[in-house]
């Protein structure tokens, strides 16, 4: 068949006299050949460079010297019979060629600055087309179920989601701004009050907050609320999102429903609100163990009621030297973790007895045994120990717990389905019954965890003024693999219990009437029971993607220091502009 070809030539050889030219586009690539006889076309051929635009007819034909099994097209090239130059292009400042490593002679700040050749690898141009399927999935899954997608306004005000808003001046206004929504949740539940019954949108918010690999100060959700919803409604329906998500770009078979683990178990259990669950490793509380040893250390944290002995089973460990333990102690333990120091009992596989970092005058061996034994230590694996107070020590002991993972291997990789971990690579989860107010020692005060919006558990209601830090509400997060993919509730829809929630925040009636006037005076006219929850979408396309940062899976998006290099973002702007919107800028000093 004689065919076009349009693209970019990836790369250009000469071999035994005939020029190869790979062809790329989004698709991928096609060889091309032209021959020395061609002698129309033969020098304009020699004359191609990387990332020229061209326009090839030719042949297609079944490749000479056999089919290249890494590419899509590998059976066959194209011998050409015509080659047009569409546009010449200047040597690139970094190499895209499909056939480079990504790593080569480019900085990321030249990678950003020059996004569009960064977004010509392969790589990077799968992950955006795996996100547009991800927006078309989406979007079936909700209309099936009979959701409507409603846009919500971008300028609107501060709302309470708890980051530093990105404020817009008004220009009409003198003095008064706008804020970019860090998430729609007031007007959802409007829309709920409004009867609009089942609402979905994927929206930008914006939060002016720090960054990290899984954190950009504008993101994306699939925003999902619901009227006359309970916990489980809710939750079937994402979790049936996830399936066709997985299914239909994986090929992967998700089994539903996910597993529900209450937050005050997934703090004990594994010292995190978004546990990984890839593999298992679970924290031991031996405090009970632990108690009357009369080892200073244990003393110390135990005495009071706030404090516990905690300990992972390391497998692999008992055999470790005292090299290695020192640097775990030192780099890790009381460097990274901050936590007092890693005690540590040992059962080498060769057998004998078991070897402890702490002396036997200080920590008696019965103690010792009675841990071991309590934590069932076999031959082989290591007890590692850490003592403080519990608000800290479950989660330093969670964090060790996933640097120990990541260390030992213990972290199946998604891609490797059917490796043999029996938590298998895709430990997707429910946390529920969050607490619903957080105390701030600084601020001496109580914070809404997620938003004061959100219900709490019918029966801890009498608390909320009595001791509010027991609260629990019913709130929901899902987490895959150790990241908190989103999180919802069901809300509060009554004025009254509304009220005794901003009371226990310390919001009196008339801030309240000030801040979320609307959203009270709407809760008067008739408003159903509602709840929802939104998702994050660039963190789902990055689990998906298996990529590293978010930024691998949006096509412009911020550095670390909140900049696009591109464009150069943010920017000042001339002063005609900012007196027309009535501002003065007083920059910090130096
Ligand atoms: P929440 O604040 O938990 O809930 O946000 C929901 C999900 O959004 C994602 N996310 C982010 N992704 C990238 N960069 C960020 N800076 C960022 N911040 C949040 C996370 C998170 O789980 N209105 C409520 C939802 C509700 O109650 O219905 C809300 O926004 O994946």
């Amino acid at each position: 068949q004689t065919v076009t070809l349009e693209g970019w030539v990836d790369t250009s050889r000469r071999l035994g006299g005939l020029v190869f030219l790979d062809l790329r586009d989004r698709h991928g690539l096609t060889q091309v050949v032209v021959e020395p006889q061609r002698e129309d076309i033969y020098a304009a051929a020699e004359r191609l460079r990387s990332e020229y635009v061209v326009s090839i007819q030719g042949v297609v034909e079944a490749r000479e010297g056999g089919a290249n099994a890494r590419l899509a097209t590998g059976e066959v090239e194209v011998r050409a019979t015509s080659i047009e130059l569409l546009n010449a292009a200047e040597p690139l400042p970094f190499t895209v060629s499909s056939h480079a490593d990504k790593n080569v002679g480019a900085s990321d700040d030249l990678r950003m600055r020059y996004r569009y050749l960064d977004l010509r690898r392969p790589e990077l141009a799968r992950n955006l087309v795996l996100r547009h399927q991800v927006y078309q999935i989406t979007r079936r899954h909700f209309d099936r179920h009979g959701f409507l997608e409603i846009e919500t306004p971008v300028l609107m005000k501060s709302t309470p989601e708890g980051a530093r808003d990105f404020l817009v001046p008004s220009r009409v206004h003198p003095g008064k701004f706008y804020a970019l929504p860090q998430s729609p949740q007031t007007y959802k539940q409007i829309l709920m009050v409004a009867g609009l019954d089942r609402y979905m949108q994927i929206t930008k918010c914006f939060r002016d907050e720090d960054l990290r690999a899984d954190r950009q100060p504008e993101f994306t959700q699939i925003d999902v609320e619901m009227s006359f919803a309970r916990e489980e409604i809710v939750q079937a329906i994402i979790e049936e999102l996830m399936v066709t998500l997985w299914r239909e770009t994986k090929g992967v078979e998700l089994a539903t429903p996910f597993p529900r683990m209450s937050y005050a178990d997934a703090m004990r259990r594994f010292g995190s609100d978004k546990p990984d669950l890839r593999f298992a490793m679970e924290i031991h509380d031996l405090s009970a163990h632990a108690a009357g040893s009369g080892f200073r250390v244990f003393e110390d944290a135990l005495a009071g009621d706030g404090g516990a002995v905690v300990a992972l089973v390391v497998p692999g460990a008992g055999d470790w030297g005292r090299g290695q333990l020192d640097r775990l102690d030192k780099d890790v333990v009381r460097g990274r973790l901050r936590a007092g120091g890693l005690i540590h009992t040992r059962r080498p596989s060769a057998g004998g007895d078991a070897v402890s970092s702490v002396k036997a005058e200080a920590l008696p061996a019965e103690v010792v045994a009675r841990m071991l034994a309590a934590a069932g230590v076999a031959s082989g694996e290591a007890l590692f120990v850490l003592a403080g107070p519990s608000s800290k020590v479950f989660q330093q002991a969670g964090d060790l717990r996933l640097h120990l993972g990541r260390e030992l291997g213990l972290i199946p990789a998604p891609g490797a389905e059917g490796a043999g971990a029996a938590e298998g690579p895709w430990a997707f989860h429910w946390v529920t019954e969050f607490p619903l107010l957080e105390y701030s020692e600084d601020d001496g005060r109580y914070y809404a965890m997620h938003h004061p919006f959100t219900s709490p558990v019918a029966e801890d209601l009498p608390l909320l003024a009595t001791d509010p830090g027991k609260v629990r509400a019913r709130a929901y997060d899902l987490v895959l693999n150790g990241t908190e993919l989103g999180g919802g509730s069901i809300r509060i829809h009554d004025r009254a219990v509304q009220q005794q929630m901003f009371d226990a925040l310390g919001i009196g009636e008339a801030e309240a009437q000030a801040r979320f006037g609307f959203l009270l005076d709407a809760f008067r006219y008739g408003a159903p029971p509602h709840g929802g929850i939104a998702l994050g979408l660039d963190r789902l396309v990055m689990l998906l993607t298996g990529a590293p940062s978010l930024r691998d899976v949006i096509a412009f998006p911020k550095t670390q220091s909140a900049q696009e290099p591109m464009v150069a973002s943010p920017d000042t702007v001339d002063d005609a502009q900012l007196r027309e919107l009535h501002i003065r800028t007083v920059l910090p000093e130096g």
